[in-house]
């Protein structure tokens, strides 16, 4: 376990006062710290030697500590895992290469970068762009030869990739929708503002990849330093060793929770009464990823901490930053995530560090409407006399099928009308500030290009979401992104079979137990196990705020529909009115009605309640 903080922190001398710390001593004993934490101590703020590697063409890939330090700077090696055995086979090594990940606080695209983006992509990845759950864009494929111009090519749009992965805090997410209510606009400004606030401000970043020119992105300028001194403290929030972990976070409105905020470390939910924001509601340790069979690790939906006025939001979202800077667990890598320290402390003692951090009381948090995810496909009017159009793209991917040519037919709505562009937590895309032609038009071209309108789209599809998962993910135990459609197409069958098509239910899926696609909150999460294999849960919802609970373990992919077909027919018979299907299963078996807590094993809960149809 933790060694205690070996730094006294300061009580900040006044309710303004930003909290903060000009050296912060991680806290982690270098004799018995896991082997992330001496790589990033040993790193020199997140240099390593990958320039002297990104160098020599000898080498197809990074050492393990470099790998270490380039996820800060928004790359994951990775290697085709459909490949892997034949390559070993034949005596190769793996077929390396390189995930990028690009950050948009909020989601928010300007048409140039999106067209940028799409070259770049042509160019050095696979062609195709992944919008991901968490608002960012995904590059795969990369060469390690094209890696240092991608880079390049990437921050000369102005976008950034610094701290796109890694154990600092990540994209800040958004509601993307852009209505001009003080709520929306309020919420979008602040996931800016706090993305400034958070960013790293480490050197390496440019000395490597953008050669030293001065960092011209938005969000990054505020952070550049002067030009790097070897060994010198740079970081004066995170330190030589940064977080104990990932850290991510989200502005959500009690009104809307598109983002999902509830899965993350921290979030604010702005408090509202007649369109203007009241303050915000701090809520703290969400996190889904968990390991298979492994009790002690976690699936945890955020709790709510305090109210936080408007004007100390960034400061507390700052001072709950250094508190899991200082106490986060980093021995045991699998406990390090702030879920933990939550469960560790409780609610009550971590407000306490909060407010002495912070130098005030803080007012309990304020009551709220049951949250709501919303996904703002379609059209819709933005409130200042424009439209918005947003459009399903079936997990995240940006390409041209058979099925539905969403690439050419986003490049000519972006090229004939340059819309604002919002990425959406749930791997979609909205194009925004369209005057009625113009949405008319974009309706046009998406038909023309078998993009399907939301009348045409299921509940069953709509609301899905999968995670990349094989072949490029080094963590997929199975499919998700390849297998859900066809999936989906039999839920489809199935549920039209029980009148049920017009249910709205959330199926999402995932390679491994991580999480990255929110299969826990959801009303069926398929979670792989092996291949073809995956643990079945249920009980989620559209409100995003509650757990599922693991109903069959097990399934091969092949029975997932005739296994859940007995639950389908009584819930089919015996729903209330708007009932969904979790909230029909929490009735039926009794189940907890708000459970925020799952652990990596569970007793499956679908032979306990012996389901039988007759019942
Ligand atoms: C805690 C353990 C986790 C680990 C080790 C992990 C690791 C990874 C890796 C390696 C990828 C890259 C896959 C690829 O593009 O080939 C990925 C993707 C992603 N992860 Fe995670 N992840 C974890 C949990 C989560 C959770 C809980 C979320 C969100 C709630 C999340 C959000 C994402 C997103 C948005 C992507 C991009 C692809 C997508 O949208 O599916 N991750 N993750
Ligand atoms: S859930 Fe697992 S398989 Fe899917 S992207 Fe995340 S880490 Fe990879």
């Amino acid at each position: 376990m933790n060694s205690p903080s070996t730094a006294p922190k300061p009580v900040a001398p006044s309710a303004k006062a930003k909290a903060s710390v000009e050296h912060p001593v991680n806290n982690a004993d270098p004799k018995v710290e896991n082997k992330v934490e001496a790589a990033k101590r040993a790193s020199n703020y997140l240099r390593g030697t990958i320039a002297q590697t990104l160098a020599d063409p000898t080498k197809a890939s990074f050492c393990e500590d470099d790998n270490i330090a380039m996820k800060f700077h928004g790359i994951y090696q990775q290697d085709d895992r459909d490949n892997r055995a034949a390559r070993a086979k034949q005596g190769l090594d793996k077929a390396y290469s390189f995930m990028i990940r690009i950050c948009a606080p909020g989601g928010i695209v300007t048409p140039a970068q999106y067209l940028d983006i799409d070259a770049i992509s042509q160019e050095h990845a696979n062609g195709t762009l992944r919008l991901t759950t968490r608002q960012a864009f995904q590059l795969h494929g990369v060469a390690k030869g094209h890696l240092h111009e991608t880079m390049a090519a990437i921050n000369r749009v102005l976008m950034t990739t610094l701290a796109a992965c890694g154990d600092v805090p990540r994209n800040v997410m958004a509601s993307p929708a852009p209505f001009v209510s003080e709520p929306h606009q309020a919420t979008r400004l602040l996931a800016k503002e706090m993305a400034v606030a958070l960013a790293p401000k480490t050197g390496a970043y440019h000395e490597i990849w953008v050669d030293g020119e001065r960092y011209k992105h938005p969000i990054a300028a505020e952070n550049e330093l002067p030009a790097p001194a070897g060994d010198r403290e740079e970081e004066p929030l995170y330190g030589r060793q940064y977080l104990p972990r990932k850290f991510k976070l989200g502005i959500g409105i009690d009104i809307d929770n598109s983002i999902d905020i509830y899965a993350y470390d921290a979030g604010l939910i702005a408090v509202t009464k007649d369109h203007r924001v009241l303050g915000y509601n701090l809520v703290v340790g969400g996190g889904l990823g968990m390991t298979h069979n492994r009790p002690e690790t976690i699936a945890r939906m955020a709790s709510p901490i305090a109210f936080v006025p408007v004007e100390l939001a960034v400061a507390a979202v700052r001072a709950v930053v250094e508190i899991y800077r200082d106490h986060g667990e980093r021995v045991e890598r699998r406990q390090a995530r702030i879920k933990y320290l939550i469960e560790r402390w409780g609610v009550e003692r971590f407000r306490g560090e909060l407010e002495q951090r912070l130098g005030l009381k803080l007012e309990d948090p304020r009551p709220t409407p049951q949250p709501r995810q919303l996904d703002h496909i379609g059209r819709h009017q933005q409130g200042d006399g424009r439209e918005f159009v947003g459009v399903f793209v079936e997990n995240g991917r940006i390409a041209d099928t058979p099925k539905a040519r969403y690439r050419s037919a986003f490049l000519e709505i972006i090229r004939k009308h340059a819309p604002g562009i919002r990425l959406t937590p749930m791997q979609s895309i909205l194009f925004v500030d369209l005057n009625k032609e113009a949405a008319d038009d974009v309706e046009r071209i998406l038909h023309t290009h078998g993009v399907a309108p939301l009348r045409a789209l299921s509940h069953a599809r709509r609301w899905s979401m999968a995670c990349v998962a094989l072949p490029t993910c080094g963590l997929a135990l199975t499919d998700a992104e390849r297998q859900l459609p066809s999936l989906i197409d039999d839920f489809e069958r199935e549920l039209e079979s029980h009148g049920l098509a017009d249910v709205p239910l959330t199926i999402r899926m995932t390679g491994c137990p991580n999480g990255c696609a929110r299969p826990y909150n959801a009303d069926i999460g398929l979670v792989g196990r092996k291949p073809g294999v995956y643990h079945l849960f249920l009980g989620g919802g559209l409100g995003g705020d509650r757990l599922a609970d693991l109903y069959l373990a097990d399934v091969p992919v092949e029975e997932v529909i005739e296994r859940l077909r007995p639950l389908l027919q009584r819930f089919a018979r015996e729903r209330t009115a708007g009932e969904s299907l979790s909230d029909y299963y929490r009735r039926l078996y009794q189940r907890p009605a708000q459970r925020t807590l799952l652990t990596g094993r569970e007793d499956p809960t679908a032979p306990l309640v012996q389901l039988t149809v007759s019942a």
